[in-house]
C-alpha cells in the first residue's frame, strides 16, 4: 500500500481508495489489522508478516492483552528497515476502568510503553461503559469484572461522565502523546452530545459495521460531521463462531448473494465482503491469524463492486449486533448492562 493515490473522506466508490483523510489532516489507511483475540505467542510473527503483506494501521486495545506483543512485533519490523514509524499508523483504546481524568494519561503511558512507541496516531474510548478503577500494578489488563476471585464476581460501574474523560483525552493530543482522539461504540446521541463541547472533535468513529448490520443512519450523521468511521468485525459472524455468540446461518460469507458476486469477480466472499466496506468509504479492522488470508484481506484495491453489487449487498442488513453488551455482558459477567436501546 504504497503512495495512496485518491484520499477521499468517506469517499466514492473508487478503487483506489486507500487512505481516509480525517478532518484532523491524518490519513487513516483504509485496511488495518485488528489484534482482538489474537494469540499472545504468535502476535509477534503476525505483526512482521503483515508489514510484508503491506499492513500499515494496526489496531490495538489494552484490553485485548497482547499490547507488548505488537509492540515487540513493531520494533522488529522498524528495527530490520522494512518500515519506519511515520509510515505506521497506530490505534489504540483506553479500557473503562480508566475513565477518571487522573487515570487516562497513565493508562496511555502504559499502552505506550507496551508498544514501544512515543505517540499513537490514534486513541480511541473503547466503549460508553465506565467500570471501578482497578490500579495498574493489582491486574493489567483488568477486563471486565472488578474482583474476579469473588463468590459471584460482577461488573462494578462507576458515574464517570464522558466529557471527563474526553477533556483528559484532549489533554493527551495537546501534550503530543496521540495525534488523534475518537470513540468506539457511540451512537448519534452520543456522539452529538460530545460535540457540543469538544474543543479537539472526534475524528474517527470505530463500530461493528457489516452487511448484516450496515448502520446507514449513523454512517450518514458521521459524514455530515466529517468523522471518519471504522468497522470492526468487517467480516460480520466470523469472528463469533468460536465465542458462540452468532449461528452458522449467520456468516456473511456464506450467503448466496455474497457467493455470486465473489464468483463474478474471482474474489473469495471476505474479498468482496472488506471490498464492500472499503468502498462504502470506511476503514476495516479485519483480524487474522493466518498468513494467507492477511494477504487475502488486503488485496481490494485492483477491483471494484458494481453500484448494483454495493446495493446487492447493502440489503442483506439484518441489524444484527454480534458484539452487545447488552447481551455479553449478562452472559458472560453476570451484569445486564445494555447501551444500544
Ligand atoms: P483467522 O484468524 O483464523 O483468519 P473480525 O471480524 O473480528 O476481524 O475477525 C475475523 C475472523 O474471521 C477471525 O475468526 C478470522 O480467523 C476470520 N477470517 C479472517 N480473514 C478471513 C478470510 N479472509 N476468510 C475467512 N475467514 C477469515
Amino acid at each position: 500500500m504504497e503512495d495512496p493515490a485518491t484520499d477521499t473522506y468517506l469517499g466514492d466508490s473508487t478503487i483506489s481508495v486507500q487512505h481516509l483523510e480525517l478532518a484532523s489532516g491524518g490519513k487513516l489507511p483504509a485496511v488495518g489489522l485488528g489484534f482482538w483475540k489474537v494469540d499472545k505467542s504468535i502476535t509477534p510473527d503476525i505483526v512482521t508478516t503483515a508489514v510484508d503483506a503491506g499492513y500499515r494501521h494496526f489496531d490495538c486495545a489494552c484490553d485485548y492483552g497482547n499490547e507488548a506483543e505488537v509492540g515487540v512485533g513493531l520494533q522488529r519490523a522498524l528495527q530490520s528497515g522494512a518500515v519506519a514509524r511515520d509510515d505506521l499508523w497506530i490505534t489504540s483504546k483506553l479500557w473503562n476502568t480508566y475513565h477518571r481524568a487522573e487515570h487516562v494519561r497513565p493508562a496511555v503511558e502504559r499502552t505506550l510503553r507496551d508498544l514501544q512507541t512515543d505517540y499513537l496516531d490514534l486513541y480511541l474510548i473503547h466503549f460508553p461503559i465506565s467500570l471501578r478503577f482497578v490500579p495498574f500494578d493489582e491486574r493489567y489488563p483488568p477486563e471486565w469484572f472488578f474482583d474476579p476471585q469473588a463468590a459471584s464476581p460482577r461488573l462494578e460501574l462507576d458515574p464517570v461522565p464522558i466529557h471527563e474523560t474526553w477533556r483528559a483525552m484532549e489533554g493527551l493530543v495537546r501534550d503530543g502523546l496521540v495525534k488523534n482522539v475518537g470513540v468506539c461504540n457511540f451512537g448519534t446521541s452520543l456522539l452529538r452530545d460530545l460535540l457540543s463541547y469538544a474543543d479537539i472533535r472526534p475524528a474517527v468513529l470505530q463500530v461493528e459495521l457489516h452487511p448484516h448490520l450496515t448502520q446507514e443512519k449513523l454512517l450518514r450523521f458521521c459524514s455530515e460531521e466529517k468523522i471518519a468511521v471504522t468497522a470492526f468485525s468487517p467480516l460480520g459472524a466470523q469472528s463469533y463462531f468460536s465465542l458462540n455468540m452468532a449461528k452458522q446461518s449467520e456468516s456473511v460469507l456464506a450467503h448466496e448473494v455474497v457467493k455470486d458476486i465473489a464468483q463474478k469477480h474471482a474474489r473469495t466472499s471476505a474479498q468482496v465482503v472488506l471490498r464492500w466496506g472499503v468502498q462504502r468509504g470506511t476503514a476495516i479492522v479485519p483480524k487474522s491469524s493466518n498468513a494467507e488470508r492477511l494477504h487475502e484481506n488486503i488485496a481490494l484495491f485492483d477491483f471494484e463492486l458494481s453500484g448494483d453489487e454495493m446495493t446487492a449487498i447493502c440489503a442483506l442488513n439484518r441489524n444484527r449486533r454480534f458484539n452487545d453488551p447488552g447481551d455479553f455482558c449478562e452472559a458472560a459477567f453476570n451484569t445486564f448492562l445494555p447501551i444500544y436501546e
